[in-house]
């Protein structure tokens, strides 16, 4: 793996080629020889492709899957598997496109199966918790990551890898492979017209997991998320009262902010109270020359 960019056409003999979602063995060849962990963990095994090609290489590996009993979302991989591992990569369903509790294994459905979140945001959700859930396994200074591709239904394109990335802590951040997808469902499907290109690629996003305690972690997670919140709350009132010439009363921008951005008020019964906070504590962008008026500074 020397580019971020690869390819493998042949998914290779490990694993099962009739296995719904098998990834290619390949990738994760060139992963372990790049990497070269002692122990590997795959939480979301499948038909053990990744596992397979780690034994090969001698590096000891541990396949869990739901399938066989262990529930990424709930069961703790460090518990389960006894150790820390160098490596831990998972390769989740996104999308719903290929449902696997009570269709590809078992009779029926179950909850917790992330092929059957109820929508992108519980998926989103389900898979912070396996990534922290796998970090938490991981040593410090080696490497926990996941496969993902993004998804288009009824004209909403969701980057799932994208919102993995903004949940985990961003200074573990370590890389982001783009890998070209070959012989997927869609390829098989007839697109009459097609207004933006057909999605081909999926991703390995990585983190190196820092020696940090894991109270200091969620701290700065926390504190990582209140930014982009009220950075988020800043860029609302500021682009409304651009919108309004650069200048206006509050009662305004209210009116203006509740028709821009439904979504966050609902989620906020105290918006009125943030719209003010944002206009009072940031100088550098908001001012207030006369009373009860606010202007871009
Ligand atoms: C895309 S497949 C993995 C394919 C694998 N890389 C291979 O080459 O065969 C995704 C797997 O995630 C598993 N899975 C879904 N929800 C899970 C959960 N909550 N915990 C653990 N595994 C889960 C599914 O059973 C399925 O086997």
């Amino acid at each position: 793996m020397q580019t971020s960019i690869v390819s493998y056409p042949d998914r290779g003999k490990w694993g099962n080629s009739s296995w719904a979602g098998n990834a290619s063995g390949y990738l994760y060849k060139d992963l372990f020889e790049q990497l070269r962990p002692q122990v590997f963990i795959d939480p979301t095994v499948g038909s053990g492709t990744s596992v397979q090609v780690a034994r090969e290489m001698n590096i000891e590996a541990y396949g869990l899957d739901l399938h066989s009993g262990f529930n990424a979302v709930r069961d703790s991989i460090l518990e389960k598997v006894g150790k820390h591992a160098d490596c831990i990569v998972s390769h989740p369903p996104y999308g719903s496109m290929i449902i696997y509790s009570g269709a590809v294994w078992g009779a029926q459905a179950h909850p917790d199966d992330l092929s059957r979140c109820v929508d992108d945001n519980d998926f989103h959700e389900k898979l912070q918790l396996v990534m922290l859930n796998q970090r938490e396994a991981t040593k410090g200074g080696c490497y926990y990551g996941t496969i993902l591709g993004d998804f288009r239904r009824q004209g909403r394109y969701t980057c799932y890898m994208a919102e993995v990335i903004a949940r985990m802590p961003s200074d573990e951040l370590a890389g982001v492979i783009v890998k070209a997808q070959h012989n997927c469902t869609s390829d098989r499907r007839q697109y009459a017209r097609m207004a933006l290109p057909r999605i081909m690629h999926e991703y390995l996003v990585l983190f190196k997991k820092k020696a940090t305690p894991t109270l200091v972690l969620l701290s700065n997670m926390a504190r990582e998320q209140q930014a982009r919140l009220t950075g988020t709350w800043r860029n609302v009132v500021r682009t409304v009262l651009m919108s309004l010439g650069g200048r206006a009363p509050l009662a305004r921008i209210y009116d203006h902010v509740a028709e821009a951005a439904p979504d966050k008020l609902a989620a906020n019964p105290h918006w009125r109270d943030k719209v003010r906070q944002v206009l009072n504590s940031t100088p550098d962008c908001f001012k207030s020359d006369a009373r009860g008026e606010w202007a871009c500074a």
